[in-house]
């Protein structure tokens, strides 16, 4: 059985989920009550450090598209609507911002809120609200107005030098307080209105936490606390002994300090929304440099969940269910290194951010080949803005097609492969920027090569003088393949642009292989519904996989030799 991931204070047993949904259903039974009201709220569950996210009881992937910084306003959503809507994504990402639901203390406006949750209703599609307030990409700009034009009531904090910094000081309770108040009040409107309907499935508190040109607030308040002794669980957290933050950590003790004192800060309102309303909560991460190990804190977002602190985090914020990278970095080494850092056994992988330019689209394979519970890039509407370089300069269908096509790849078997990810076991790969062939360990009987740049039929090495050049298109990286595991001998193949080659793994190393069966068809509410058998030239030479991805179901077998 699977454990909801114990970082909520209510730890529940996925039985007893199970439990609630069936006697929800006999009473619905009964009464006749509608069925929506039956499903119990979203939750992030583990099960020997694999994760799904429950959506209405079952695993959900979420393929998600975020809309720019400013179209949070109701005037702006008739433009962000069709852009979801051509990416074929199931779930929309929208700040809702301090400013906007406080703008005068203790006077709460909750009717961008209500407008966006009954329009995603009636674009079928879930919402991942962000809470853009104390931090958002480290500022305060989102906090209103009462908030950052009060630095004695909301400090912001010292830099090194004496100078004041432009974020706010996570050490003072007059801000995490007034943060708290506004946050608990958001969760209590979405449970007003979303309680029973689920329309909204997670929430990320803050955005983009940390501070650029300093490692931690270094004002008297700061120092004070930096000599007292460093927290039991960090110490337990680092197996260490008791002494006070330089002592403890170093060299590594300032940026540690201002982690620390940011995710208990967050840890702190996220835990008083959960006592009202527990929807599943992630912090999203500033990166630091995966591949250089000279990056230092305050050349990043120092404090932020960046990779090397999210041991601090764990051990400061047990109510936040996940840590999730901002990925615009376009280069495979660095975009894979990433995902490698966060998808760990503590930590469900989630691409809370990636740039929307079309190489982007590929890391999809490889983010849900490391049981990824979603991604999510961003900069998704019709509103005109285009954060190139970061992203794209295309701002219409251009910027969304390459998303699209694999979003279209999933749309039928999201469900479906959110369950085979949790229960199973899934690879997926995405083609690296020099185009290299990769190979997949699928166990002791069969293993893998997937490759780019090939013909649908034949080896390269037919046309030595390469007379006819690659595939068009095919010198920008777009190739990607996942893999399920259906049974020992079975599985789920999906890709574009890509030849998967399959070959015997260890326990079947004396026998020869052979494509038993390979069935081209589709998802209907969970079910496969066959189209036709892929054989001859289609199987002859590995399975090609166009720039119109398909999924194939493939059965593996061997022969004496
Ligand atoms: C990362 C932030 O989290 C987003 O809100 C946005 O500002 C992008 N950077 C840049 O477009």
């Amino acid at each position: 059985m699977w454990e909801r991931i114990p970082l909520k204070k209510t730890v529940k047993t996925f039985a007893s989920q199970q439990f609630l949904l069936a006697l929800s259903a006999s009473v619905l039974a009964m009464t006749g009550a509608a069925s929506a009201q039956a499903a119990p709220i979203p939750e992030l569950v583990q099960k020997n450090g694999k994760y799904a996210l429950m959506v209405d009881g079952a695993p959900f992937l979420v393929l998600g598209g975020q809309a720019n910084n400013s179209s949070n306003y109701e005037a702006a959503l008739p433009k962000v609507w069709p852009a979801i809507k051509d990416m074929h994504a199931n779930t929309l990402t929208m700040p809702v911002a301090w400013e906007q639901i406080e703008p005068v203390e203790g006077k709460f406006d909750f009717s961008f809120v209500d407008t966006l949750v009954k329009q995603a209703r009636e674009n079928n599609v879930r919402l991942v609200i962000l809470w853009f307030a104390t931090w958002k990409n480290t500022g305060p700009s989102y906090a209103p107005t009462w908030v950052k034009t009060d630095n004695k009531r909301f400090p912001r904090l010292t830099n090194k030098d004496g100078t004041t910094s432009y974020a706010l000081s996570p050490l003072y309770d007059t801000t995490r307080e007034a943060d708290k108040k506004a946050y608990v009040e958001l969760v209590k409107h979405i449970k007003a209105i979303d309680g029973d309907q689920h329309t909204v499935i997670m929430l990320q508190p803050e955005n983009e936490t940390g501070v650029y040109g300093a490692a931690r607030d270094y004002s008297k308040k700061a120092d004070a606390l930096m000599a007292r002794p460093v927290p039991a669980a960090l110490l337990k957290k680092y197996n260490k002994k008791a002494g006070d933050w330089n002592t403890v950590f170093g060299k590594d003790a300032d940026e540690y300090f201002h982690a620390w004192s940011i995710a208990t800060y967050i840890d702190d309102i996220v835990a008083a929304g959960d006592a009202i309303y527990p929807l599943p909560t992630y912090v999203n991460a500033a990166l630091k440099d995966p591949l250089n190990p000279n990056h230092l804190a305050g050349a990043y977002a120092s404090g932020g969940p960046v990779y090397s602190v999210i041991d601090v985090w764990k051990a400061a914020a047990p109510h936040i269910e996940l840590l999730a990278p901002d990925l615009y970095t376009p280069t495979s080494q660095s975009y894979e290194k990433t995902l490698e850092l966060y998808a760990r056994p503590d930590n469900a992988l989630y691409v809370a951010e990636s740039g929307n330019s079309p190489v982007y689209a590929r890391y999809i394979f490889s983010a849900l080949g490391r049981q990824g519970i979603g991604f999510d890039p961003f900069g998704f509407d019709y509103t005109g803005y285009s954060n190139h370089p970061l992203g794209t300069t295309k701002t219409d269908i251009e910027m969304v097609k390459p998303f699209a096509t694999v979003y279209k790849l999933f749309e039928g078997m999201d469900r479906e492969w959110a369950k085979l990810s949790f229960d199973s076991q899934v690879w997926g790969v995405s083609e690296p920027d020099d185009h290299s062939d990769q190979t997949l360990d699928l166990g002791a009987k069969w293993n893998a090569t997937v490759s780019y740049r090939e013909w649908q039929f034949g080896l390269r090495k037919w046309d030595p003088e390469n007379r006819n050049g690659y595939p068009e298109g095919s010198d920008v990286p777009s190739g990607g393949v996942v893999v399920a595991k259906l049974s020992d001998s079975e599985f789920l193949v999906a890709g574009m642009n890509a030849r998967i080659t399959f070959g015997v793994g260890k326990e079947n190393a004396k026998k020869g292989m052979l494509l038993d069966r390979v069935e081209e068809g589709h998802f209907e509410d969970g079910k496969w519904v066959f189209e036709r058998v892929w054989n001859g030239d289609q199987t002859d030479y590995g399975l090609n996989f166009t720039g119109q991805p398909v999924i194939l179901k493939v059965r593996l077998a061997t022969y004496e030799q």
